[in-house]
């Protein structure tokens, strides 16, 4: 009689580097069993962005609550859990700091293993909680509030970074553009609902950096400031209108720029990841224009969220790539 072991690994992920608090348990790095996200974005819309002081305050009221909630939401004991993966950076210090130090006093009073995630991966393996499994090597393009990047991926924990924005990332530009047409906080999500059958009838420019693989968004978002500044915008349509026209712009430059990459590198499949990701017209726009297949994760594991950190530190956790209990939170975290 043959005996097949299969042996299941838990993570709990926690992620606090901007204004979510969020905690999951996520199995063989695949599976959601819990997935709690408690959003802050109700208390910086009135201050028109993030104000950080009062991210980290928040995160330090919320955490520990999240954290047993998504326990709670699992059948899982703590000595059910394998290890604990925390996002170290990027991100705001003080948001990292509660969360790192959240996991490590939990990891400490448990006895389980710390893992600290790199945000920017952890987004990337998003794209393994949707089902289809990506296939190697793969090309990432992440679009978040603070990044912009593009990202050839090999295998587990094997990155490197082909592009990034010189200025704004492109969830930044989307925020300030929303700003100018006066349409709140958070930018994406207000001006893709502004925009929703609209024609962008305005002519923004593009910045295609021809032969490098970065993005520059800073000059569409002036562009942007000197048509709303120098005609007039009282009409809501016309708003609108330019609220298309500043999307199409951006996803323009994103979906060209990385097909253009996935074919001159021969990549297998298009990961996209990062809030930005949730956009409905850069997804249709990818998934009808790319010659190879675009893995997209649901728009709620697209924004910030910890099963993504639980995902990524599985994969850390099969390799072996353990941290101290002595980590420390690294705000300007890179790709190599
Ligand atoms: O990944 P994320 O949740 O947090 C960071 O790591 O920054 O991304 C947040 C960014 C914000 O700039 C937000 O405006 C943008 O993602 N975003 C969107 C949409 N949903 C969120 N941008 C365009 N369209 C959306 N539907
Ligand atoms: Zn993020």
């Amino acid at each position: 009689m043959t005996c097949v072991i299969i042996s299941i690994v838990k993570i709990l992920g926690i992620e606090t580097s901007c204004d979510e608090t969020a905690a999951a348990v996520v199995e063989d790095g695949a599976s959601i069993l819990s997935n709690v996200v408690a959003s802050q974005v109700d208390i910086h819309s009135r201050y028109g962005g993030i104000v950080p002081e009062v991210a980290s305050r928040q995160h330090l009221i919320t955490a520990l609550p999240v954290v047993e909630s998504a326990m709670a939401e699992t059948e899982a004991t703590w000595q059910d859990i394998a290890a604990i993966a925390v996002t170290m950076g990027p991100g705001l210090a003080g948001s990292l700091l509660v969360g790192v130090n959240i996991a490590k006093a939990v990891a400490l009073a448990q006895g389980l293993p710390l893992i600290g995630i790199n945000h920017l991966e952890g987004h990337i393996y998003a794209n393994w909680l949707s089902g289809d499994e990506p296939v190697f090597p793969c090309l990432c393009l992440i679009v978040s509030g603070g990044h912009s990047d593009l990202v050839m991926m090999k295998g587990h924990g094997q990155f490197q970074r082909l592009g990034r924005t010189r200025d704004d990332a492109a969830g930044e530009a989307f925020d300030k553009a929303a700003r100018i047409l006066g349409l709140g906080y958070p930018g994406g999500p207000a001006i893709e609902a502004t925009a929703k059958d609209r024609v962008p009838s305005f002519a923004l420019p593009r910045a295609w950096l021809k032969g490098s693989d970065d993005f520059s968004f800073s000059g569409l978002k002036t562009a942007l400031l000197h048509l709303v500044r120098d005609n007039d915008f009282s009409d809501s349509s016309r708003v609108a209108e330019a609220a298309a026209s500043f999307q199409q712009a951006v996803v323009d430059v994103l979906a060209t720029k990385a097909i253009q990459a996935a074919e001159r590198l021969g990549v297998k499949q298009i990961l996209l990841a990062g809030g930005v990701a949730a956009n409905k017209a850069l997804r249709d726009y990818f998934i009808s224009n790319s010659p190879v297949p675009v893995l997209i994760p649901p728009p709620g594991l697209c924004t910030d969220n910890a099963a993504m950190i639980a995902a990524c530190g599985y994969y850390h956790y099969q390799l072996g790539k353990i941290d101290g209990y002595d980590i420390d939170v690294i705000p300007s975290l890179s790709f190599g």
